[in-house]
């Protein structure tokens, strides 16, 4: 029994293997014609077939297109539900029963407005079609557009396997922190003359002051008494308008790194900034696992929930208390929490959005 299966699990893959690359060319030839075959077995990886009309024609164009748009801003061609809810679906692209107003079939016609007047970049979809690489003719997409199914109800509710998380910027990293921490700009910057948010700031010394350039204080080179502040900003991806620099969307070393100094240094400043419940809203310094177990185990939650947005798991709890926490409170409460916050601020669900 055991051998026969794998003998017909080979079978199936040395079929697949056969198949795979012909899929979507086979489906092209196939829009008017017969279906295309059976795939091999439902079980092994995509089937060729084309779930629905939309599907086909996705499947038709992509010899054309998914080079480009598999990944970036216009994924169209990596799953069914983005061409769909991305393209056509999208009015700007596509309008249903109205081909000659459709911006798809003037790309393809290389005539559509916009600083992309032909898609495939490079060459006319014509000459795709002439030398045999697609098959599928603009008619053939003018007459799909024109009959147009309706929207398919399921593309209202989202799909979690199509869900994307995004690292924090760093603008919202330096700002949900200040607020998370209960910090502002004053417990960084000193403001003892009246008159300090239009001179030149200074930066109180030590305290690792996170700052986009083109923000004020610091609009200009004149005001940042401290190039180490956007210097850091630029470190954690942020970009800098007046020095033509993009942000950075990866989540590279230097981010990391300075992530973790800032959070070391901002969860300091907010543990010994007076009457500030931001880290310590159940406890004192005076509390400690000994003293008082409740209270810290108490306060370490809340301070989860407030960093992370959802109550820890029980082992997430107790592994933060004794892997963080314990060892850090031998040496004193403050470092204890500093070091718990830190944590939290280099957790991933912190990072990303
Ligand atoms: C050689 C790369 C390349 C190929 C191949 C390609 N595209 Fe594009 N496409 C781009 C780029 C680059 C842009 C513009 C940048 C962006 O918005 O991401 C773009 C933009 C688009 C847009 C948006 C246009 C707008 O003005 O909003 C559509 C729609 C589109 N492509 C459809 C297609 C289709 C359909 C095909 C296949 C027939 C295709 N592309 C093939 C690179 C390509």
């Amino acid at each position: 029994m055991r051998t026969l299966r794998s003998i017909l699990g080979a079978a199936a893959l040395a079929a697949l293997a056969l198949t795979t690359g012909a899929c979507f060319g086979e489906s092209t030839t196939n829009i008017h014609h017969t279906p295309p075959p059976a795939a091999p077995d439902p079980d092994e990886g995509e089937s060729c077939e084309a779930a629905s009309k939309n599907d086909e024609i996705r499947r038709a164009l992509a010899p054309a297109c998914e080079g480009c748009h598999l990944t970036g801003n216009k994924p169209f061609f990596v799953s069914l539900a983005a061409f769909e809810s991305g393209l056509v679906y999208n009015e700007r692209y596509v309008k249903r029963g109205e081909p000659e107003n459709s911006m798809l079939i003037q790309l393809l016609k290389g005539v559509a407005p916009g600083s992309y007047p032909q898609m495939p970049l490079g060459q006319p979809y014509s000459a795709l079609v002439t030398n045999g690489q697609v098959t599928l003719t603009i008619e053939q997409v003018e007459a799909w557009i024109r009959d147009l199914p309706a929207r398919p109800v399921q593309l209202e509710t989202p799909v979690p396997e199509e869900f994307h998380v995004r690292r924090l910027a760093a603008e919202e990293m330096v700002v949900s922190l200040m607020e998370q921490l209960g910090l502002t700009l004053e417990d960084f910057v000193s403001t003892s003359d009246p008159n300090w948010r239009n001179k030149a700031y200074v930066v109180n010394g030590g305290k690792l002051f996170v700052w986009p350039g083109d923000w004020s204080p610091g609009i200009s080179n004149e005001y940042v008494s401290d190039s180490r502040s956007v210097e850091r900003f630029e470190a954690l991806g942020g970009g800098n308008s007046l020095l033509y620099r993009k942000k950075d969307v990866g989540f590279g070393p230097s981010a990391a790194q300075t992530l973790v100094q800032m959070s070391q240094a901002w969860c300091a400043r907010a543990v010994d900034k007076r009457n500030n419940p931001a880290v310590l809203r159940h406890v004192t310094l005076a509390d400690t696992s000994a003293t008082n177990p409740e209270a810290v185990r108490k306060n370490l939650r809340t301070l989860y929930l407030r960093m992370l947005g959802q109550p820890p798991s029980d082992a997430e709890a107790q592994a933060l208390y004794e892997q963080v926490y314990l060892p850090l409170e031998a040496r004193s409460t403050r470092l204890g929490w500093i070091g718990v916050c830190a944590a939290l601020i280099r957790h991933p669900l912190w990072i990303t959005y």
